[in-house]
């Protein structure tokens, strides 16, 4: 049987998790005025070791989206990563996990807004296996817009804003999909409800650029470094529509789903409707990566375990 977690980082310390509660007054309950990460840990069987992928770049964005919501945390990059190391430590998981940092305003005061409010930060962890749709996904068009950068900024990871996220998954789900893409108010493609879109054409892999409502992924970022590390060519521009339906292939990836192939947007086969090469060979590659087997790409794998890996086995 999976274990479930029993600690919380909360208010500065580790605690038993049935002690990190908030009260029905919190600000952040009644107007989603906070900002979360997800962030994954990938355990390595054959070296008895847990990685954390890209933890920093995951600490950095979180403080810098804190900043629009005038969130301020007494904790620096470097002491948030500590907190979630030794979060892990005293878990003490052998398995996949996720992890879930979050800062948001605490007050417990009636009133929308973002000013003279308290603010915190907690962070738990949860054994998490790998998402799998075996075959790739069959997506829709949602008809939901995704929210604009002057409303509720998409790059922020606002909590509140996931409403909008889940609208759309829920639509999705309803009219029996897997997930949903979504429009921007400009009418190109911006996302999925929770990760980025990327669509190969001509050998070209593109994605659209920052400035078209989309979360700034992490493995986007990593998709894009891969790519040109494995000679393929990259392009970041708007993607309409229809450009989805004669794509030669499509995938979405972020941190809590991988990498996953579309093979059908709204009812149209994406290419020959099976995962194509390079999404495959980059699937493949990702799933290497985060779990430290490519030595190349060790940097961004945090061990958990210091004292857990046998000596003579990391370079
Ligand atoms: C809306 C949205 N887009 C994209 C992503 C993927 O981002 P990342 O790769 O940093 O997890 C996420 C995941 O958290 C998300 O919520």
């Amino acid at each position: 049987m999976v274990r479930k977690n029993r600690f919380a980082f909360f208010n500065g310390k580790i605690v038993p998790i049935e002690d990190a509660k908030v009260g029905i007054m919190t600000s952040a309950f009644n107007y989603g005025t906070g900002i979360f990460e997800g962030i994954r840990g990938y355990w390595n069987g054959e070296e008895e070791q847990l990685y954390v992928f890209r933890l920093r770049e995951h600490f950095e964005r979180f403080l810098r989206n804190c900043r629009v919501l005038l969130i301020e945390l007494p904790y620096t990059v470097e002491e948030l990563c500590e907190a979630t190391l030794e979060l892990l430590q005293r878990e003490g998981f052998r398995t996949d996990v996720y992890i879930r940092p979050l800062a948001y305003k605490s007050g417990e005061e009636i009133g929308v807004r973002l000013h003279d409010l308290e603010s915190q930060c907690t962070i738990f962890a949860l054994p998490f296996g790998e998402y799998d749709k075996p075959g790739g996904a069959r997506v829709m068009i949602s008809s939901w817009r995704r929210m604009d950068d002057n409303a509720i900024p998409p790059r922020s990871k606002i909590i509140g804003a996931y409403v909008n996220s889940a609208l759309a998954k829920t639509e999705a789900h309803l009219h029996g999909f897997d997930d949903a893409l979504m429009l921007c108010q400009d009418g190109h493609v911006s996302e999925g409800s929770a990760a980025n879109l990327f669509i190969v054409r001509d050998g070209t892999l593109i994605t659209p650029p920052v400035t078209q409502e989309i979360l700034e992924g992490i493995t986007r970022a990593t998709i894009l470094q891969l790519a040109e590390d494995l000679g393929i060519e990259t392009l970041e521009r708007p993607i309409d529509r229809s450009e989805l339906y004669v794509a030669d292939e499509a995938f979405l990836c972020g941190t809590a789903v991988g990498l996953v192939p579309i093979i059908e947007v709204d009812h149209r086969q994406v290419g020959d409707g099976a995962p194509g090469p390079i999404s495959t060979q980059l699937k493949k590659l990702y799933q290497a990566v985060v779990r430290g087997k490519e030595l190349r790409y060790r940097r961004w794998c945090t061990p958990v375990y210091r004292a857990a890996v046998p000596s003579g086995t990391i370079p």
